[in-house]
This record gives structure tokens, sequence and C-alpha cells, in this order.
């Protein structure tokens, strides 16, 4: 009760108190912050900072409670107020993601709608605009980006990054790519548990030498599964662009992936809708259009959800062909496809810088399951 209330005793008595999983003491290891006191008419006062790097409620509650037990011993009856900040350090293999602007998850709830065809006709556009742009594919059971590149049978090489060996990723068409399929061959159903699956893409995110880039869009499998969940849990993904026909029974299932990125616990923003196959164009007469799956669905759609309409692609044989072939129709000048793309790319341009000026960046989700716990 004889001590005098100033920082540099306040300091000494904190020394007796540490923090689990910490080494050293408060005050030396870096835990308290700031210490400030205040003496006048209306009593003694004191005002701690602390910051820990755990989230753990008891850890918190511990330190605390220590450091009011430390205080009333010597200084009685003080009105004291802490402040403990959690702020969780970024790990050493995450840091290279800081170097990738936007993450943009290219999703439909329906299979065989496009997905892939506008990821790689996205990522060239994007290329020839002057963008650094990456795909990585996450269609671990059946990755077509190798295909659609003209890459497959390829082996990525590796480099020593520090004291780390990473990936190179393959670059095609201006375009970074990596792909289950260039470990797997193309015959080989890849016949994996979920767990596999996570852990792969874990790898192909982690263990790629992605470099800087301003766009890394990433090819996700039909559906709202596991995968989805897993790239979400790995990534902070800046947006999703949504895929679809424009018939009834793939808008339905549009609408469910459309729903999981809303979730609040994934919050996830989409950036717009791109219907895919809206239309059939004959080569020979390219003004006639048939529009085989029903008109406008992937628009109204749109307009239902409250998200921007990205445009649309013909149904066109030369945008089968050239997946097929290696070369994204994209990249063919002055054809109504290409057209097509540079207007889609254009507005999820747009889109993304919207995006960023009016909300914070994405954080990794944590699913939480029902006993409240974090699951990692
Ligand atoms: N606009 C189009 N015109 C003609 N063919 C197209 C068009 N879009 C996609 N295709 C073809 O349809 C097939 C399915 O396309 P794609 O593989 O891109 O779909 P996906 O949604 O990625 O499929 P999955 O769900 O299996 O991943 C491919 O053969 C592709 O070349
Ligand atoms: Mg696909």
């Amino acid at each position: 009760m004889s001590k005098k209330l100033n920082k540099e005793n306040i300091q000494e008595l904190l020394k007796n108190i540490s923090v689990q999983g910490k080494n050293g003491n408060v005050v030396e290891n870096g835990v308290i912050k700031d210490i400030k006191t205040k003496s006048d008419i209306f009593g003694k006062k004191i005002e701690i900072d602390a910051v820990i790097d755990s989230p753990a409620v008891h850890i918190r509650k511990k330190l605390e409670d220590d450091i009011m037990e430390a205080l009333s011993k010597d200084f009685g009856d003080v009105d004291t107020k802490i402040n403990v900040k959690v702020v969780i350090p970024e790990s050493e293999k995450e840091k290279p993601l800081k170097k990738i602007k936007n993450i943009i998850a290219v999703a439909s709830g329906k299979g065989g709608v496009g997905k892939s065809t506008v990821t790689a006709n996205l990522a060239t556009t994007l290329a020839k605009m002057g963008f650094k742009v990456a795909i990585l594919d996450t269609d671990v059971y059946g990755p077509s980006i190798p295909l659609m590149f003209g890459t497959q049978g390829e082996r990525p090489r590796a480099k020593k990054v520090g004291d780390k060996t990473m990936i190179i990723p393959i670059e095609a068409h201006g375009v970074k790519n990596m792909s289950i399929g260039y470990f797997a061959r193309p015959d080989q159903a890849v016949i994996w548990r979920g767990s596999m699956a996570n852990s792969a893409i874990n790898q192909m995110v982690f263990d790629t030498d992605w470099g800087e880039l301003d766009f890394m869009l990433i090819d996700l499998p039909p559906g709202t599964g596991d995968i989805q969940l897993s790239v979400m849990q790995t990534l902070p993904v800046t947006g999703a662009v949504v895929v679809t026909t424009p018939q009834n029974v793939a808008i339905a299932d549009v609408k469910k992936s459309v729903d999981m990125f809303k979730n609040p616990t994934i919050n996830v923003p989409v950036l717009g809708i791109v219907e895919n196959m809206s239309y059939f164009t004959p080569a020979e007469c390219p003004e006639n259009k048939y529009y085989i799956f029903g008109k406008d669905g992937g628009k109204y759609l749109a307009e239902d959800l409250g998200v921007a309409f990205l445009g649309e692609i013909p149904l066109v044989q030369s945008v089968r062909e050239a997946g097929d072939f290696g070369r994204p129709a994209a990249l063919q000048e002055n054809t109504p496809t290409q057209k097509a793309f540079e207007q889609i790319t254009k507005n999820v341009v747009e889109e993304t810088i919207k995006r960023n000026k009016t909300l914070p960046p994405t954080e990794k989700i944590q699913i939480t399951n029902q006993a409240g716990c974090s699951v990692k």
C-alpha cells in the first residue's frame, strides 16, 4: 500500500506475471504495450494496454485477473482499466498470399455449365489487358485447365525459395496455372477422400511460387460441398463469379451456390452472374440466334438476387473446340466470342473495383460447428 503510483513501480509488479504460450514475463516479452497512471482529487487511476496473440478467452481472463491481483496488493483500491487486444500473427506460410491482389472463385451449383471455360477465357482476356493472372484448378476430381491450356502432360518444375522447395506454376497464353492434372495421368480418375483433396488444394495454394498477381481465378468443381468450403477456409476469396445456363434446372442449382456465398458464416461477395450457352449461333450465319435453353434466365436470376449481370456467351462450336485444342476462344480476335468475353471481363474488373471500394477484405472463413468450436 505504500508504493508510489507510477509506471516504474507498476512495471516491477507486472514482471511477476506471464501469459500461457509465451516465454518470459509480460513486460519483457512485449505483452504490455502501455501503462498510464493518474492521481488527482477524484482518486487514483491506472490504465494498461496489452496485446496477446491467442483468441482464447481463458488466457485473456487469466491475464486480467493476474494484473488486478498484483496491482491491488501494492496500490489497494485503485480504479484500474485493462485493455487487452488480440492480434494473431500472420504465419510465414501465408505471407506469399499478400502478393495476390484479388482472388476470384468461378462457381456454379451445376456441373457442365461452363465454369472452366469461363475461367480459362476470363484469365486469357485479363492477361491480354495487361493484368498478372493465374488460375488455380481446384477440381481435383475432374481437372480441365491443363486440357484447356494445351499443357496436359507437362510436369511443373521445382525451385528453392529460401529454405523451401516451391513448385513453379505452368504458364500458357500469359496465364500461370496449377492443377492436380499435372500430377495424375489424364486417364487416371482421381479418387480421393475429402481430406486428401483438401490437403492437395492446400499444397497447390501454399507450395506454388505464384509471385505477384493482380488476379487469381479459382476454377471450382460443381456444387456446394467440401472442396468449396475448403477453398474458402484456405484463401481469402475477394468475390465469386457464378456461371449459369438459361434453363430453369440450372438456375435452381445456381441459386444454391449464390446462397452458399451469401451465408453469413461464409460471406463472400458475389460479383455477378455469367450466362453461358445463352443462344446457339451457327458459324455460317452469326446473326441468327436460337434460344434453345430459354431466354434471359441468367439476367432474371441476377435481378432476383440483386447482383450484377456480367454478360452472356453464345453456344458456338468454336468455344468447345478451342477448349479442346488448348487455346481459349477469347484469343481468336474479332469474333463474337472474343467480344463477349471482353465485355464480361471488363464487367468483372469493374465489379471487383467496386467491391474493393465498398467492402473490407474478405477474411478466410472459420467454420463453426454446433458446439461453437472453431474448426481450422
Ligand atoms: N459457350 C459454349 N459453346 C460451346 N461449348 C461450350 C460452351 N461453354 C462450354 N462449352 C463446352 O461444354 C463442356 C463443359 O464446359 P466446362 O468444362 O467449361 O463446364 P464446367 O462447368 O467446368 O464442367 P464441370 O462441372 O464438369 O467442371 C466443355 O466441353 C466445353 O468446351
Ligand atoms: Mg470444370
